[in-house]
């Protein structure tokens, strides 16, 4: 038997084919769970009663009402749950409340002949609720001490003392938006009951096993009592990890109850709605840098976002802690996490799974920092790179640390990106009001679950005595192209050719105790199972050839479907023929194979082993073009090197990456997610609920240029076939779209100006960064805060509390009249002239906050506090950034 990752001659795997799947997505034959409610007979329909309150106590239910609605069938409540009424792995999640816990919170079900029956069956149901208070923002969430689960810390070394003797220090807060999976399928689950009481479930889930976990617990029934299936998912994103287990509870429910298939379905605003989405964060960060920009310690505290319930908060973020470094070692580190407990949907796994938030806190650091420290950004990291031999903060070697500087080096090589900084440089000094910006930012991501656990997989492989070949593994297939490259190993590993193979749908009575399909590792652990049970068919096969050709089993090979010994050119079998001479020898054609991720332990409590079994690399290379009136960007050029080890599927994977850091992109740039924080009756009520208001990434979103190279003689030994995972490292490619565009932000203000960004970085804030660049001080004033730092701090108090007084001001004017975009205008031309005085600039902050409330008054929802300092002067809160006694004249702030 061969190592895992050593390939035969002839594979199949490396090789560039399309996606199982692709004809019939995209002639439409392809069939999705919901498509399959369309072929049974007698199906109901399920419609949810969504509460219209953040936080409520659920007073009364009276379902009687819908059921004089014809059609209706019968009302779901808590009184028919058999086992135990919860969604969930944590017990936090009721899946028939009587507290609502945000605003759509479904607190019954309705089942109809038709989904019209129970939608109108939902609006009759009669529920009283007594409002309580409720939390929406993580600055809300902390100030009450709204936490829940564990409270986890990363640390190496004496932080605290590292940053006491670092010769720069700085620090910031910082706050980044969630993120809505936007699935083109939405949730939908379909389930029957046999006349045995046998439960079948196809659900659009990321995880069967859990989901029949989930649903027998829910019907007090056994696992074996229930059976889950996934065809095939329209995407699932980290969304379908968790969140479909209650869906499918509820369905299984209703089929129990009425004895008819149950479909369920959400529709586009009641899964927007209702399901978890990606963590927002808050971070809040001191750095130290020794006199060459090294980075010497970083202390922060970082605050996810949980919503409602723990669902996956805890798991999100430990991976948030264990990538804070990201490609960078940090000597020095004492990094807390912590999880609000807010009145909103509850936040959940989404493509790097806490990975990205956690790296974009450091990245921000990074981007703010790099003029303070008067270093080029790209070089303030490159410098800052893991060398081999060095260990990561929770005490992982960072194995092939040396291919951070080469995929670096190479990226910044094929994007020829020292010419065009050049040309950027030159581009911007000839536009006034057009800059445009060129990053280059690294990604290193850990490969394998946190939880060791989760680190294994089955798989069922059976041989016909036709020699045609089906295989079932655990992994379910999302768009992501897993059953592509399983049939690649499988074929690869029997040694026949692709259409020998043959795939079934992800059931679990096939392969029992699976893991979700996630971490990206759905090709390393199904692929070393199904592996691992076609080697066992394939020696089995060559002691039955052996025979035949009269050779040693150890001299058969398997090329292309056809079996023959080494140095026979002209004597062959077929595979077939093997295969049928097996069959009627007795031998067995049909294996289970098995897979554990070796050399993995992890201790959550200390936050401290080695649970990755290696890293992913990449780097890329970004240019955008920002329009100084507006804000509006366009991306212009997107060039990228990504390390897959061996590529199973070079298609797959280049498409892994292209839509990865589109995904990422979206993310960081356009998508924004908005809750109504008012405390007017629509509180807590998600305002983002459709593609008309949440701005997703499209083809006028594609950078006009985008090169995708695989890193190359990259074998990774000890994974199948020498490959790296894809799924989700590339989404935190887009790190340099974000830093091009604060390049671009900057290049608006005198040189060397710190840019800060919210994230998203929407045109809007994009406008008010440049603005507030336009705005600044010269950097020798700005950044020279060792010296004069308490002027420094002088100043901004007054200009913070300018902008306070100004505040009212514009509100007031705008109460008075609808002249109030005059003032905007007036200040967006204003700008450029400012920026010669700094009285001029305390101006211009004034008409921001003036042009904010114009927005308000507008209808536009109003950016909370923590965006508010976009300009580069910073605000108030980034003063009450502990200025601990001794350090006063070494610190220096970033602002918020
Ligand atoms: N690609 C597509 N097209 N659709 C998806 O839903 N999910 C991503 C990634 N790529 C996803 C995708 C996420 S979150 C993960 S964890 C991985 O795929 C999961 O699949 P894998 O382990 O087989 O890579
Ligand atoms: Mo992916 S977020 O691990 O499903």
């Amino acid at each position: 038997m061969t190592s895992l990752a050593e390939r035969p001659v002839n594979p199949k795997v490396g090789e560039s084919v399309t996606h199982e799947s692709a004809a019939p997505h995209v002639t439409g034959t392809a069939l999705y769970t919901d498509d399959l409610a369309f072929r049974a007979a007698g199906v109901l329909h399920a419609w949810p009663v969504q509460a219209p309150h953040a936080h409520a106590r659920v007073t009364a239910l009276r379902p009687a009402p819908a059921l004089q609605v014809p059609g209706v069938v019968r009302v779901l409540t808590a009184d028919d749950v058999p086992g135990v009424n919860d969604a969930g792995t944590k017990h936090d999640e009721p899946l028939f409340p009587t507290e609502v816990m945000y605003y759509g919170h479904a607190v019954c079900w309705v089942l109809g002949e038709t989904l019209e029956a129970a939608r109108l069956g939902a609006e009759a149901v009669e529920v009283e609720y007594e409002p309580l208070p409720s939390i929406l923002t993580l600055t809300e969430a902390i100030e009450a001490n709204s936490f829940q689960g564990n409270q986890p810390t990363v640390s190496r070394g004496d932080a605290a003392a590292a940053l006491a003797a670092a010769p720069r220090r700085l620090s910031g807060e910082f706050e980044l938006g969630g993120q809505e999976h936007f699935y083109l399928e939405t949730h939908a689950s379909l389930a029957h009951v046999d006349e045995s009481g046998q439960i079948f479930i196809q659900s659009s889930t990321q995880h069967p096993s859990e989901t029949q976990e989930i649903v027998a617990h829910v019907l007090g029934l056994h696992s074996h009592d229930v059976t889950v299936q996934c065809l095939r998912m329209g995407g699932g994103f980290g969304g379908k990890e968790m969140q479909p287990h209650g869906l499918a509870a509820v369905a299984a429910l209703g089929a129990v109850l009425t004895g008819r298939p149950v479909r369920m379905r959400l529709n586009r605003t009641q899964d927007m709605t209702m399901t978890g989405k990606r963590h927002p964060f808050h971070a809040r960060w001191e750095v130290g840098f020794d006199d060459d920009g090294h980075l010497l310690a970083l202390q922060a505290t970082i605050t996810a976002d949980g919503g409602w319930s723990l669902d996956l908060s805890e798991p999100v973020l430990a991976r948030a802690l264990c990538h804070i470094d990201n490609a960078y070692f940090i000597p020095n580190v004492e990094v807390h996490g912590r999880i609000a407990r807010t009145n909103k949907t509850s936040q959940t796994a989404f493509r790097g799974f806490g990975g990205p938030q956690g790296m974009l806190v450091i990245e921000d650091i990074l981007g703010r920092c790099a003029p303070v420290l008067g270093i080029d950004p790209g070089e303030l990291r490159r410098r800052n790179f893991y060398e081999p031999g060095q260990t990561t903060p929770y005490g992982q070697p960072v194995r092939h640390a040396e291919r951070l500087r080469d995929v670096w080096d190479q990226v910044v090589a094929r994007s020829d990106y020292e010419d065009r900084r050049k040309a950027v440089a030159e581009f911007n000094a000839r536009h006034p009001h057009l800059k445009r910006g060129i990053a280059v930012t690294p990604v290193k991501f850990g490969i394998s679950f946190n939880f060791t656990a989760f680190n294994q997989a089955g798989a069922l492989v059976h041989v016909y005595k036709d020699g045609s070949v089906l295989i079932n593994h655990g992994g379910t297939e999302m768009g992501q192209g897993l059953h592509t490259k399983m049939r690649q190993v499988a074929a690869t590993a029997l040694g026949v050719t692709l259409d020998h193979v043959r795939l079934a749908p992800t059931r679990t009575d096939k392969v029992p105790n699976t893991s979700a399909t996630a971490a990206s590792s759905g090709a390393d652990l199904n692929g070393g199972a199904i592996k691992n049970a076609c080697d066992q068919i394939r020696a089995r096969l060559a002691e039955v050839a052996a025979r035949k050709l009269n050779i040693h089993p150890d001299d058969v090979r398997f090329v292309d479907g056809r079996v023959t010994g080494i140095g026979f050119h002209d004597s062959d079998l077929s595979f077939e023929e093997v295969a049928s001479a097996a069959y009627f020898q007795r031998i067995p054609l049909f294996a289970a194979g098995y897979y554990r991720t070796p050399g993995l332990h992890w201790d959550s409590a200390r936050m401290q082993g080695e649970p990755f079994k290696y890293f992913s690399y990449g780097a890329s290379v970004s240019e955008v073009e920002v329009d100084g009136f507006t804000g509006a960007y366009r991306f212009l050029r997107t060039d990228i090197v990504h390390d897959v080890g061996d590529s199973l599927s070079p298609l797959i994977d280049v498409g892994q990456i292209e839509g990865g850091f589109v995904q990422g992109a979206g993310w960081l740039t356009l998508e924004e997610l908005r809750w109504d924080t008012s405390d007017g009756k629509g509180r807590g009520r998600l305002a983002t609920q459709a593609a008309s208001t949440y701005k997703l990434p499209s083809f006028s979103e594609m950078p006009e240029e985008l090169n995708v190279h695989l890193y190359e003689r990259a074998t990774e030994t000890g994974v199948v076939y020498g490959s790296k995972a894809v799924g989700e490292p590339p989404l935190m490619l887009a790190f340099s779209v974000r830093e091009a565009l604060r390049a671009a932000a900057a290049a608006f203000g005198p040189e060397g100006t710190v840019v800060e960004l919210p994230s998203p970085a929407t045109p809007e804030a994009v406008f008010w960064a440049l603005d507030g660049a336009r705005s600044a001080a010269a950097p020798a004033e700005q950044v020279d805060a060792s010296g004069d730092g308490g002027r420094r701090v002088a100043a901004s108090d007054d200009g913070s509390r300018e902008t306070a007084a100004s505040h009212d001001d514009g509100a007031r004017r705008v109460a008075a009249s609808h002249n109030g975009d005059q003032e905007v205008a007036a200040s967006e031309n204003g700008a450029p002239e400012v920026a010669a005085s700094q009285n001029g600039a305390r101006d211009v902050a004034a008409s921001h906050d003036g042009a904010r409330e114009v927005a308000a008054a507008n209808g536009t929802i109003r950016r909370g506090a923590a965006h508010g300092g976009a300009s580069s002067a910073g605000n108030g809160e980034s003063r009450e950034t502990p200025t601990a006694s001794a350090g006063a004249d070494t610190e220096e702030t970033v602002g918020i």
